[in-house]
This record gives structure tokens, C-alpha cells and sequence, in this order.
């Protein structure tokens, strides 16, 4: 099956090692096993013996049910028999897309996004109708426009809340909007929701799992909670058919996720707000310094970021996104990602959510960098 090669995927391959300000990351500073423990006030060397005394079998087939216990926690109307784990929230859209989507099918999906939520239905061969985002109306789906995609032949409607890389953030009001076109003909919506929870106000943002019966969450462990490492994601749906379609072709692809995986993932879940209020504090203390930075910087402006981990940085001089981030990472050690692995230009994505210091370090140094354009 032939398939758009994934861009940001590509160029982070290329680049991520070289980089000596990583302000390319996309997820919240990293912890480790041992800040987990401590965070969660677990007795380390006791935790350590019982886990390493641990047969290394398949472990749950299902997933772990602690796990799924605080998976559903994150949800008002999800329930863990609602839950199917995953490879990843890379591995819950693939599963998801293959799943449910044929060849005959139209979708329409938000752009910019995370490329595989659109590249994979293409591979399939199904139509993907593509609305495009912009700057002036804030990143934020055009409704009328919405409705003017959709038809009797959309099967599902693929957004992305918070998106990446702009971190607008639809709102309730807006979500229901979209659920009442999706109801309209009779469609899903997949919402990827990698980074539900990082919100700069103080209201969380609603999960499409808890808006309609149709409505299917992604979401994982990597960005929110620190914890990419553990590579899991999960499904959460109250939809039958889709938690039915999931688990039938998740039996060819998966048999289950890392025993010791979904059990620290578990841990991590069960002490989530602790996490929470690390993380939120982390991207509002550095949205706040990158903001800062916009401002006084006269080659640079924004939309201001309302959740999540990173933002596009739009420029004013004559110069291709791709050339701009190579001579940045390759003569200076800056890393961002290029507007175009998002098929947009006369931008770069910056992840604000590294540590404190290395933020403000890499942002001095492109501060260093424009002050010679
Ligand atoms: C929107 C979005 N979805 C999914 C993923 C995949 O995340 P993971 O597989 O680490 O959970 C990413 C990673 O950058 C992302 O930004």
C-alpha cells in the first residue's frame, strides 16, 4: 500500500539529534521512572524488585485494567470497557482510520494536522476533503464551510483539538457545532486529542467521547503526561461498532501493549493531576516568555497559542520555511519544524514545552539570528 511519506516525522529523524536548543520537541519536559515514583510517593526500591520479579508475558490482552481505569477517569461518559489501548495515539489514529475506513468513503479533515490523519485515508483510497485553517480566523474551523464538505457520503469528519502546530482550541460550543453537521449525515468524528489538558485558561477542554455517541477520542501518555517513552495511546468511544471494528483489526496489529508499559502508564494516571499541574504550569510559564519574546521581536508574529505544546512563528523575510530551519539547526543547533511538513509556508513551528532554561536560551539565539536579517 503506497503512502505520502510522513513529513515531520522525516525531517525530525534527520534533525532531532543535531539539535542543541530542542525547541522542536512537541512534548512536556520528559520525567523519568524515578521522578514518576517520587511524584507519586512510591517506594522506589520496593516498586523496582516487585517489577523486575515480573514474569515478562503478553500481559493483558485488553490492556491493563488499572490503566484503563484512569484512561476513563479522563472522560465524563467513558467507561475502561470503552478504552482500547494502543501503540501510541500514532497507533490509535492508524488503528482507528484502517478500522473504519473504506475505500469508497469521503472524509473531511482539518489542515494543518498531524499528517497521518489525512495521509492514511488517502493511502486507502478514500476521498479526503480538506479544510484549511488559517491565521485570520485563529486556526479555528469555518463552520459554513464545514457544512459545504460534508455529505451522504462522509463517513467521518477528522479533527484535531488542541491542534498541532497552531494550539487553537475549539471550544464546547464549537465541538457541538461540528457534532451536529457530523450528525446531520450521519457521520463519526475522530478527534485526535494528543494534548487535552494543557489549556492556558483555566477551563478544561471537553472530549468529543463525551460530546457523541459517535465521537472518538485519541489521545496517549506522551505529551500530557511526559511520558512518550512508554509509547501508549488509546481508542475511547462510546460507540459500539467502533470499539467492535477497533478490536477485531487491533487482533492483526497489536495482541497487547508493554505489560510494564500500561502498568507505569497506570501509576502515572492514578496520580494525574499531579502531573497535570506540573505540565499546565510549565507551558503557561513558557507561553508566557515566548509571547514576550514575539512582541518584542519585529521579523516574528503569532496567534497566540490557547493549548497544547507549540504554535507556528510566522516571518517577514523572503525565505522558504525548509531553508530557514535547515540553516538554523545546521549552522546554529536551533530546532524547529519547517511550515511546509504541514503544507504551510512563511512559518515555522516552535514546541514551547522543553525546560525553562533551554527555551530561553534557544529563543536569545534566534534572537541573535534575526538581528542579522
Ligand atoms: C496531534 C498528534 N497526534 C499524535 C501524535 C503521536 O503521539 P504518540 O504516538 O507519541 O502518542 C503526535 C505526536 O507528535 C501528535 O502531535
Amino acid at each position: 500500500m503506497k503512502i505520502e511519506p510522513f513529513k515531520v516525522e522525516l525531517w525530525m529523524n534527520e534533525h532531532e539529534e543535531k539539535a542543541v536548543y530542542n525547541t522542536g520537541e512537541t512534548c512536556v519536559d520528559s520525567i523519568s521512572m524515578e521522578e514518576l515514583f517520587e511524584l507519586a510517593e512510591i517506594n522506589k526500591e520496593e516498586k523496582l524488585t516487585e517489577l523486575m520479579q515480573k514474569r515478562l508475558t503478553y500481559g493483558h490482552i485488553f490492556g491493563n485494567p488499572v490503566f484503563k481505569q484512569g484512561i476513563a477517569s479522563l472522560y465524563k461518559e467513558i467507561d475502561p470497557e470503552q478504552v482500547l489501548t494502543t501503540h501510541g495515539a500514532i497507533g490509535a489514529n492508524h488503528l482507528v482510520l484502517y478500522s473504519m475506513i473504506e475505500p469508497e468513503d469521503e472524509v473531511v479533515a482539518v489542515l494543518p494536522t498531524y499528517q497521518q490523519l489525512y495521509s492514511i485515508p488517502e493511502s486507502f483510497r478514500a476521498t479526503v476533503k480538506r479544510h484549511t485553517l488559517s491565521p485570520e480566523n485563529n486556526f479555528l474551523p469555518d463552520l459554513a464551510e464545514v457544512r459545504q464538505l460534508v455529505s451522504e457520503k462522509t463517513k467521518m469528519i477528522i479533527i484535531n483539538n488542541p491542534n498541532n502546530p497552531a494550539g487553537s482550541l475549539m471550544d464546547e460550543g464549537m465541538l457541538k457545532e461540528i457534532v451536529a453537521i457530523a450528525e446531520s449525515v450521519g457521520a463519526y468524528v475522530l478527534s485526535d486529542e494528543t494534548y487535552r489538558g494543557l489549556t492556558q485558561a483555566e477551563e478544561d477542554s471537553p472530549s468529543i467521547a463525551d460530546l457523541y455517541d459517535k465521537g472518538i477520542s485519541v489521545s496517549s501518555m506522551s505529551k500530557v503526561f511526559s511520558l512518550a517513552g512508554l509509547r501508549l495511546g488509546w481508542i475511547a468511544t462510546r460507540n459500539p461498532e467502533v470499539i467492535e471494528e477497533c478490536s477485531l483489526h487491533r487482533d492483526h496489529n497489536t495482541i497487547s501493549c508493554g505489560m510494564l508499559d500500561e502498568e507505569l502508564a497506570g501509576i502515572a494516571l492514578a496520580h494525574k493531576d499531579k502531573i497535570l499541574d506540573r505540565n499546565k504550569k510549565i507551558v503557561r510559564d513558557n507561553l508566557k516568555i515566548l509571547d514576550e519574546w514575539v512582541q518584542k521581536e519585529k521579523h516574528i508574529s503569532y496567534v497566540k497559542p490557547q493549548a497544547g505544546t507549540v504554535t507556528l512563528l510566522y516571518y517577514d523575510f523572503d525565505r522558504s520555511s525548509r531553508e530557514l530551519c535547515i540553516d538554523l539547526i545546521d549552522n546554529h543547533g536551533l530546532l524547529f519544524t519547517p511550515g511546509d511538513c504541514f503544507e504551510f509556508e512563511q512559518c515555522i513551528r516552535i514546541g514551547y514545552a522543553c525546560k525553562t532554561e533551554e527555551l530561553i536560551a534557544g529563543l536569545n539565539k534566534f534572537s541573535e539570528y534575526l538581528a542579522t536579517i
